[in-house]
């Protein structure tokens, strides 16, 4: 398989992980070697109930035998999505009431800065440094990593960047601004969460210029940082959510979500302001319901805090600087590149799934699902303690 792997599939770096994977169940990839390989990381805080929860895999089987596809978004009206729709509305403002659903975090996103202009008029978009958005154009013109984006180059113009927890750029943002879009808590850039009410300060001038905000909750949201989501935390509610990633407990989706009146714009003048074939696809929504409804009908909220604190407590170490982020979206801050590359390269031979972080060479990332239990967050701790005393 292997052999195969790098001669018909596409690889991101020169040097993948190349793990060989039989299958999945709880907090563990088993390679095809029968090995168990706990996993920290979660497909990038993508597998919020594990691997395979059963309520997730029941309701896509259940879907799948009914419909799998009729039609192209937005056209039939598809009980998993109206559903989905109709519950996330009940658990956000009474402002974000109504939900695009498409492929992918990037997607949404584009989606989002699609709307912010369409809706205000306007063109300038404000982002922060060291922010991650995704890949396609328009995510990428949203990075803040020039390193990672001037091959790609042109992109899209009247992008400008900002400093995430700089109050003094603040007043940038003015009457030209179509929107400002940040994550709530940057992820790429080392966990880095919002300090000092900058949320809130954003928010104020966005409202007093008529800029609309644009929170980008791909990775913390649905619970990863002990509320559903992050903005919860900070006082500031967006003009447009843009979620993913741990939403169908696996599976392909991203969405953004807005007033209706704004979502309205997308509709006519041009009419089809933003399609998509898959998006809404009735398996994942039914996905995202079973995720939704796990997630808020049980404690893994409550407790992931608790387990932020057992991971804060258990990873003391001369060779840890700092632990960034908040609940289950937490970045070791290592002494330097050669730590965090020793830590994560051991941790995988060791079958302790660890990984990088984008920007932040000095990171090591643990975001595992949330239903990792007290027991597999001590085994995996020890484990990394044990490997920083032997550097
Ligand atoms: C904060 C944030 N935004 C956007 C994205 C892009 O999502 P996707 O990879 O589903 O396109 C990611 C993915 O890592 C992300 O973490």
């Amino acid at each position: 398989m292997k052999e195969d792997f790098y001669k018909h599939q596409t690889q991101t770096t020169p040097h993948p992980l190349a793990l060989e994977v039989s299958h999945a169940k709880g907090s563990y990839i088993y390679d095809t070697d029968g090995n168990a390989h706990l996993d920290f990381v979660a497909g990038v805080s993508a597998c919020s109930l594990g691997h395979c929860h059963p309520r997730v895999s029941q309701a896509i089987k259940d879907q799948v035998d009914l419909y799998a596809h009729v039609m192209v978004y937005g056209e039939y009206i598809q009980k998993p999505a109206v559903a989905y729709t109709t519950l996330l509305a009940s658990l956000l403002p009474e402002s974000l009431e109504t939900t695009y659903l498409v492929n992918s975090g990037t997607e949404a996103i584009e989606g989002a800065l699609k709307l912010a202009r369409r809706a205000t008029g306007r063109t300038e978009i404000f982002a922060a440094t060291h922010a991650y958005h995704g890949n396609t154009m328009g995510s990428l013109s949203v990075m803040g990593y020039e390193e990672r984006k001037s091959a790609f180059r042109p992109l899209l113009p009247d992008v400008r960047f900002l400093q995430f927890n700089d109050e003094s750029a603040i007043a940038a943002i003015t009457e030209k601004t179509a929107g400002v879009i940040l994550e709530t808590i940057q992820g790429g850039a080392g966990f880095i969460v919002p300090e000092n009410n900058f949320l809130t300060k954003i928010r104020k001038r966005c409202s007093e210029v008529g800029a609309l905000l644009i929170l980008d909750e791909i990775q913390p949201g649905f619970g990863r940082t002990g509320k559903l989501f992050a903005f919860e935390h900070y006082n500031c509610i967006p003009d447009i959510l843009v979620i993913g990633k741990g939403m169908a407990g696996g599976l392909p989706v991203g969405a953004f979500v807005a007033s209706r009146s704004l979502m309205q714009t997308l509709q006519d003048a041009p009419k089809l302001g933003h399609i998509t074939t898959f998006g809404g696809n009735p398996v994942i929504a039914a996905a995202c319901l079973a995720t939704l409804r796990e997630i808020t009908e049980t404690n893994l909220i409550a407790d992931t805090l608790e387990k932020e604190r057992l991971f804060r407590t258990l990873l003391q170490h001369k060779l840890i600087k700092e632990i960034r982020g908040k609940g289950l979206m937490l970045a070791l801050i290592v002494e330097d590149l050669e730590v965090a590359n020793h830590l994560i390269l051991t941790a995988a031979k060791e079958k302790l799934i660890l990984f990088w972080l984008l920007f932040e060479p000095k990171a090591v990332r643990i975001s595992p699902p949330l239903t990792i239990s007290n027991q597999e967050i001590t085994a995996g701790c020890q484990q990394i303690i044990s490997i920083l005393n032997q550097y």
